[in-house]
């Protein structure tokens, strides 16, 4: 059974969605949602089959003026392929209640074109004519260390516990032994603050889940965590469990729990600053023990703020422990991810079709994430961004492809994500528009590639319930939301699989510097009104460190 399976469709569509809902999706990319199902139900009628993907098995397939049709004329490999600038691809559906990914964009098929014949034999060896891109991110021998296997264990032997005390097995006389020790992680919306002072958008809440995790890797304490599902949608719905089974009803382990012989204690976290989220995790300073700060059973943290790298930087206690588990500074925020969460399968095989052209060895992919501004998604009518304005993103890459380019590179990628729609379509026809290009491009070897997916609004906080156009008109469709919530989730992890990233100085661009293998591959920019105080891409220096990272918004 798939753990999709295991989201009853039936539950969700019973969902009372709310005003919350703005806080993940706005009006923009509604009207993207909508139009892309629109697309999606006529295109294959309009169409047909002549945009296809082809297999080419032989020499007389029609001629084609893509600059990689002329290299590859193998005769005689039929295991070769061809994906054209009119490419659809159908990835097999998983189930009713799951989410399954458009097609990618025609940019990524564009910039196939001019990668190596030996990268693009790979790429197509990887893609199956009926199963699509495979959804085998190949995320072994990561460098993780050796933690795992025994967390893994006491979340068993944890949950064994938690089984026997439901049970009843005991009645009343508990040995420490026999204490099913616990912490959780739970979202819920904060019903005083309608949508504004929630858990946040997806990188507050990677921060608080993380280091909810990592607080309980250091005390022994198994592990739960859990969205609200009106809050946008189930956890579970979202990602798959690889290793350990994180599910679980706050409201029973809360009512378990309450009594005299367990206990369980609530901490709250939500928008706590540097100094407080010290005195909260660290009152005793550097040698402080994480066991002593909260002792009941069971405890339950609202938060979103991260301190993982704050410890590697803090803590004297911990030092020693962490090495031997072959935790880093800058490995445990990505194999701690890696760990818990992973995309669904649909967004893991559109990844995978991004992802393998940015790890090629002919490519040099540098990702760009700008971050306008909340106008841009509610009232696209609005949108008057261009890259009159945003120039410095691509002076910076310009000056970062300059310096990193290696002889083997015989393209480089520009991979854009942004909230606004006029600054995506700029981007994409600098492909084509040779007047555009010269003016900010300045190298005819470079390919720009987007996801065509929704515009998601990337930083949920802050976009808050101004732009309310009517949610109740998405109330009872589940699979939109659930497009918008894993369009974020598709773009963060495949921000974090491009050689290089320049960033938006919030938490969405720094949750893929955390989860990037390179802790020296991100330099975050400047907002756009402090623009002249970009630093010198070109210069080995810029890259900001996890440790200055760590100390903006969600904190590290
Ligand atoms: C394709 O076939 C022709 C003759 O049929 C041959 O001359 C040529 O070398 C072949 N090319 C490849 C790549 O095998
Ligand atoms: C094509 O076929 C020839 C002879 O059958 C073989 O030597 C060659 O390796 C094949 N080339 C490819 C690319 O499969
Ligand atoms: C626990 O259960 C046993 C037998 O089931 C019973 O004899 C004992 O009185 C119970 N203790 C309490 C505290 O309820
Ligand atoms: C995970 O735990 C939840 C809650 O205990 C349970 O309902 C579910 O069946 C478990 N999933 C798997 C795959 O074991
Ligand atoms: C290229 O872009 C420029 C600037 O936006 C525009 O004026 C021009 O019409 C475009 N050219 C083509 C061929 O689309
Ligand atoms: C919102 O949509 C619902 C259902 O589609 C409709 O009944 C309602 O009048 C709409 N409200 C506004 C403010 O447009």
């Amino acid at each position: 059974m798939t753990y999709q399976q295991l989201n009853a469709p039936v539950d969700i569509k019973q969902i009372k969605f709310r005003y919350s809902l703005a806080k993940w999706l706005t009006t923009g990319s509604m009207l993207a949602v909508v139009l892309m199902a629109f697309y999606s139900l006529f295109y294959p009628v309009l169409h047909g089959s002549k945009h296809r993907l082809h297999l080419v098995t032989d020499d007389n397939e029609s001629p084609s003026s893509q600059p990689n049709s002329d290299r590859r004329n193998n005769n005689n490999s039929s295991s070769s392929c061809r994906f054209d600038g009119s490419t659809t691809m159908t990835f097999p559906s998983e189930g009713d209640s799951s989410y399954t990914p458009p097609s990618p964009d025609d940019t990524l098929w564009q910039a196939l074109d001019y990668v190596s014949a030996k990268d693009y034999d790979q790429y197509c060896a990887s893609w199956d004519p009926l199963q699509g891109f495979s959804d085998d991110l190949h995320l072994e021998n990561q460098d993780c260390g050796n933690w795992q296997k025994t967390f893994s264990d006491l979340q068993e032997h944890r949950l064994q516990q938690l089984d026997k005390l439901k049970s009843g097995a005991f009645n009343g006389s508990l040995s420490n032994d026999e204490i099913p020790y616990f912490v959780s992680y739970v979202c819920e919306e904060d019903p005083r603050h309608r949508g504004s002072h929630g858990c946040g958008g997806l990188a507050d809440r990677m921060s608080g889940m993380l280091s909810t995790f990592f607080y309980a890797l250091m005390t022994n304490r198994g592990f739960l965590m859990n969205w609200q599902k009106s809050n946008p949608t189930s956890l579970e719905s979202v990602f798959e469990q690889p290793n350990i089974n994180w599910s679980f009803d706050p409201k029973e382990m809360k009512a378990l729990y309450n009594t005299k012989t367990l206990g369980r204690h609530s901490v709250n976290t939500l928008n706590f600053n540097w100094e407080r989220i010290r005195s909260a995790m660290f009152p005793q300073g550097p040698s402080q023990d994480f066991n002593e700060l909260w002792t009941a059973p069971y405890v339950e943290v609202k938060s979103n703020r991260g301190y993982i790298i704050r410890t590697f930087s803090h803590s004297t206690r911990y030092s020693e422990q962490l090495e031997n588990m072959g935790l880093t500074k800058t490995n445990s925020f990505r194999c701690i991810l890696d760990y818990l969460l992973r995309p669904t399968s649909g967004a893991r095989r559109f990844i995978n079709a991004y992802k393998q052209l940015f790890q090629m060895e002919s490519v040099l992919s540098i990702g760009l994430q700008i971050r306008t501004d909340d106008q841009a998604m509610a009232h696209p009518e609005d949108d008057t961004n261009n890259f009159e304005t945003w120039d410095y993103f691509l002076n910076c890459a310009n000056n970062l492809r300059d310096a990193k380019r290696q002889p083997h590179h015989q393209r480089v990628v520009y991979f854009l994500l942004t909230d606004s729609n006029k600054l995506r379509e700029e981007f994409v026809a600098m492909n084509n528009n040779q007047t555009l290009r010269d003016r900010y491009i300045q190298d005819d070897a470079t390919s720009m590639v987007v996801t065509g997916l929704p515009i998601e609004h990337i930083e949920a906080k802050t976009v808050k319930t101004k732009f309310d156009a009517n949610i109740t008109a998405l109330d009872s469709d589940h699979a939109r939301l659930l497009a918008g919530v894993n369009s974020a989730v598709i773009d963060n992890w495949l921000l974090s699989y491009t050689d290089y990233r320049l960033i938006s100085r919030q938490g969405f661009g720094k949750m893929a510097a955390f989860h990037a293998t390179d802790p020296r591959s991100t330099i975050s920019l400047p907002r756009v009104d402090r623009k002249d105080r970009s630093v010198d891409c070109g210069n080995p220096n810029s890259f900001t460190t996890f440790d200055t990272l760590s100390t903006w918004w969600s904190l590290g």
